[in-house]
């Protein structure tokens, strides 16, 4: 099938809850809040494709980049062991970045299967369909779970583990809330097993701006998808000329914050919930946090979450980096 003509996974009841029962408590907060894992629908993920084509958004070419250049270096320091292995990836996505490395180990017959992780059935299934195409040797065993619930699964499996994690998605969690998460990965690791992680770094404030504040308004789209979604899939009435996309980057906390401001006085109905919110003139939901390291901060996080820097890998400009961590002995 074509992919514009591949089907629209219809949101099952329990997920309509949940996304239900996010948007209550978010909106319910002050300031007001929404969880950008919801971002993510059909037309979320074509506009974010688009963003990580865009030329503001270097962080897809830089770590494009490492994998390409440093192919030799990541594979040998994966592949110490000489072992199987299972090269496990959370939020695959369509694998651009991942399949340099994975022809590379294919070319230097590493012994491994892939396991791509993704809550998505859907996007699963294109991403194996693809890899039949175009690596047909490669074994691989896609997981429709949580990342956790399938880090578990795997844990009867005693194959070493290298886990990726790729695109700065580690940016998407608050400074307090990635040591927990990173944190539980650990525990559900053994000695032996890696962590292959993409972060975003500290640079020029104005470079950073401008990846989130693109001239032409598709990070603006992206997160008014969000509003538009909720209105398809909620019963909302939010109307998105009613709000103005602000991001913003602090340099010294590191964190790009996307908001939406409310333009005017509003209520907005939510049918899902049989429930208004008020909207002051001004107010502001926050949307998302990208957060952005130094190489200082990144190591107090690997401490902080009971791993140990192996290495990291830059790109030319040492604007992103992926970073190999091991568990801390
Ligand atoms: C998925 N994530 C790492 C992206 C980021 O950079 O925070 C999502 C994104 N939001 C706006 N542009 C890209």
């Amino acid at each position: 099938m074509e992919p514009d003509q591949q089907e629209v996974e219809k949101p099952t009841d329990e997920f309509v809850h949940q996304f239900a029962k996010d948007v209550d408590e978010g909106l319910s907060q002050t300031p007001k809040k929404l969880n950008s894992k919801y971002f993510y629908n059909k037309r979320g993920d074509e506009l974010f494709q688009a963003i990580m084509r865009m030329e503001e958004y270097y962080l897809t070419a830089a770590e494009f980049e490492i994998l390409s250049l440093q192919k030799e270096k990541i594979a040998e320091a994966i592949t110490y062991n000489q072992g199987t292995f299972q090269l496990i990836e959370f939020g695959a996505g369509d694998g651009y970045k991942t399949k340099v490395l994975l022809r590379y180990l294919l070319k230097m017959e590493a012994d491994f299967e892939y396991v791509p992780i993704d809550i998505s059935a859907n996007v699963l299934e294109q991403l194996e369909d693809s890899l039949k195409a175009e690596l047909p040797d490669l074994i691989v065993k896609p997981l429709v779970n949580d990342y956790f619930k399938a880090l578990e699964q795997l844990q009867s499996n005693n194959q070493q583990k290298l886990i990726l994690f790729l695109g700065s998605n580690i940016g998407n969690f608050t400074p307090q809330s990635a040591p927990q998460f990173l944190g539980h990965i650990a525990e559900l690791l053994n000695p032996n097993d890696l962590l292959l992680m993409g972060v975003d770094l500290k640079k020029d404030p104005n470079i950073i701006l401008a990846a989130y504040n693109d001239k032409h308004g598709i990070t603006k789209a992206f997160n008014f998808n969000l509003l538009n979604r909720m209105n398809e899939e909620l019963g909302a009435d939010f109307d998105i000329f009613n709000f103005e996309h602000f991001p913003i980057y602090d340099p010294v906390s590191g964190a790009t914050k996307s908001y939406l401001i409310s333009k005017r006085d509003q209520t907005v109905t939510i049918g899902a919930l049989d429930k208004q919110f008020y909207f002051e003139q001004g107010e502001p939901i926050d949307m998302e946090i990208s957060q952005k390291y130094s190489i200082k901060e990144l190591e107090q996080l690997a401490t902080k979450s009971g791993f140990k820097v192996v290495k990291h890998y830059y790109d030319c400009k040492h604007y992103f980096t992926d970073t190999l961590w091991k568990i801390k002995a």
